[in-house]
């Protein structure tokens, strides 16, 4: 075991962050798709999400259209292009499918925008109102990793449906929610060598401190082929794992990420749950797909991570994963790429004290695999 002081607790690390930056939560997540009316009816039947906004042509929107997606906490923007050139189209033919905006909920967005970009970001949009009979919200927006931006929402002054250019958007048919409740990680994969790089973005530009856990005993094994760092703001609401490839037994998977997003962007989204085997159940009739888990894993599991309040035998149907820490357990599954290249993908994450993010997880999966090889005589 380790005696150096890896595992210092959440609430010692995080008064490192500094308060100029005060963040409520993430605000939404905007994706640009290629058809964001398919994409929605993805999100609302397989995932539980409810459409709330809608912008486009019937609201005065010309060049591209937006639909909102809700689930508790959690806010989906897709967005598409209704011309054949632009930004939108230029993100979208060079990424794919994928995440643009992580927008953060803020009290003043000048002041965000002034405390970053004096402190090094690179401006993407000055602060400007927008609004509407229902109020104001002002927004600003800088640059990280990638093409990726965060733009700071300020809404205090707001009380209409999502923000002005957008109306309200109930259609009749209602999908059931899939207990999906708030976004407990956004994790960003760089390139080669970039990890700490953004890293110390996180820290300078925008006051977070690097989240100290048990994931970084074993960083780097053999079988995980990658490197992450957990950056988390102030209050802990927003936490921001950055990945860069390692050199490993195989072609690292942040690699092939950035070969097919062309750079660096948003790899996976947790989203968090109060009961992983009724969410992951719900998802998994509705057709998404998650990623295959050996029975030989199970095997195992429980002299890894010592007691547990679920039946190992649902676990082990849906393959979910466990992983502990020096606070507790937590439980999450990973699903496919849900878009055509493989790079985006979501994370279910039941937490039971748990404040790490699963590493031990990359190398007991990978042992797994390697061990029901054995049994075929192909390792
Ligand atoms: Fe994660």
């Amino acid at each position: 075991m380790s005696t150096d002081n890896t595992s210092l607790h959440l609430e010692k690390i995080i008064p490192q962050a500094e308060d100029f930056l005060p963040l409520l939560g993430t605000d939404y997540v905007e994706l640009y798709v290629g058809n964001a009316k398919q994409a929605a009816y993805y999100y609302q039947n397989a995932w539980g999400f409810q459409p709330v906004a809608y912008s486009g042509l019937e609201t005065g929107r010309k060049d591209s259209v937006s639909y909102v997606l809700q689930q508790d906490k959690i806010r989906i923007v897709l967005t598409s292009p209704l011309e054949p050139n632009g930004p939108i189209n230029e993100h979208i033919n060079k990424h794919g499918d994928g995440v643009k905006v992580v927008a953060l909920w803020v009290d003043d967005a000048r002041k965000s925008y002034e405390e970053t970009t004096k402190r090094g970001a690179k401006s993407y949009v000055e602060p400007y109102v927008i609004e509407d009979e229902n109020g104001t919200v002002v927004l600003s927006g800088i640059h990280t990793y990638g093409e990726t931006v965060h733009l700071f929402v300020e809404r205090k002054n707001y009380s209409g449906t999502f923000m002005p250019g957008y109306r309200a958007y109930t259609p009749n048919f209602k999908s059931e929610p899939t207990g999906l409740k708030f976004i407990d990680h956004m994790v960003g994969n760089v390139g080669w060598n970039e990890m700490n790089k953004w890293c110390e973005f996180y820290a300078k530009v925008m006051g977070f401190a690097q989240l100290v856990s048990f994931d970084d005993k074993d960083i780097s094994t053999d079988y995980t082929a990658l490197m992450s760092k957990v950056m988390s703001n102030g209050n802990g609401r927003i936490k921001f794992p950055i990945n860069e490839p390692a050199e490993g037994k195989k072609k690292s998977q942040i690699e092939e990420y950035i070969d097919f997003y062309n750079g660096a962007g948003v790899q996976h989204i947790a989203l968090a749950t109060d009961n992983i085997i009724d969410t992951v159940t719900k998802l998994r009739d509705r057709g998404v797909e998650f990623l295959y888990v050996p029975e030989s894993y199970y095997d195992t599991v429980l002299d890894r991570v010592g007691e547990i309040d679920e039946d190992l035998a649902p676990l082990k149907e849906l393959g979910v994963l466990i992983d502990r820490d020096d606070e507790g357990y937590l439980l999450q599954i990973f699903t496919k790429p849900v878009l055509d290249r493989p790079t985006m993908f979501f994370e279910i994450i039941q937490r039971k004290g748990a404040q790490s993010f699963g590493k031990g997880n990359f190398k007991a999966l990978f042992e797994a695999i390697e061990r029901e090889q054995d049994l075929r005589g192909t390792l």
